[in-house]
């Protein structure tokens, strides 16, 4: 059975640009709006509404993964998501999940912003904007700002959201290029 794909916000400015690489790479998109397009190959129209629970279950059936453009009125009306994992994991227990599902061992090493900043600015993203994420992903993630665990997911999609070592088992290729 081919994969399948919640894309809600689908007329919008990034659904309307996802859709079709989606369709493109032979996955199967539920396109959600509240004034669905027409369909056409690979792609099924949804009536959507945030703000209607009614229209939840049809927009979720038999799908296997989901873009969920949450927006600004439906913040309004229901309150901000805060999307988490089932657990909240030390970068140490995310490495000792990510050694485990690649078979070979991979360690945390706590680098401070400079280094980040290095590989961020190798890839190509600018000085002052690797600077920035460098600095934010340190000072949040040396915090603890990250690890608050909500039950959003569940409430949103209905199911309960993947554990962080049942995603690293599914992308295990990743981390043995
Ligand atoms: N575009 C960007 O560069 C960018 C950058 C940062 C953040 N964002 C945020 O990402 C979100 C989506 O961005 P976008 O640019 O793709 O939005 P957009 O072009 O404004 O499109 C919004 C999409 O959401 C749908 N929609 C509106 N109200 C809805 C509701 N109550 N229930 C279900 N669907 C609803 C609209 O379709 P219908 O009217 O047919 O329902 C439309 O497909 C926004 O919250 C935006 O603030 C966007």
């Amino acid at each position: 059975m081919s994969s399948s794909v919640l894309v809600t916000g689908a007329t919008g400015k990034t659904g309307r640009r996802l859709t079709p690489q989606l369709v493109e790479r032979g996955v199967t998109v539920r396109a959600a709006s509240r004034d669905p397009v027409p369909p056409s190959a690979g792609m099924e129209p949804v009536r959507f509404d945030w703000l209607d629970e009614t229209t939840y279950p049809a927009a979720l059936d038999r799908v296997h993964a989901a873009y969920l453009v949450v927006t600004d009125n439906a913040i309004g009306q229901a309150g901000a998501f805060l999307m988490t994992g089932p657990e909240s994991l030390t970068l140490a227990e995310v490495a000792g999940h990510i050694s485990a599902a690649a078979g070979r061992q991979v360690r945390y090493v706590e680098s401070g912003p400079e280094p980040i900043q290095e590989a961020l600015i190798a890839a190509g993203i600018t000085a002052d904007f690797a600077a920035y994420v460098a600095q934010l992903y340190t000072a949040s993630a040396g915090s603890g700002a990250m690890a608050a665990v909500t039950d959003d997911v569940a409430a949103v999609t209905g199911r309960p959201p993947t554990s962080f070592a049942n995603y690293a088992a599914d992308a295990a290729g990743a981390w043995l290029r």
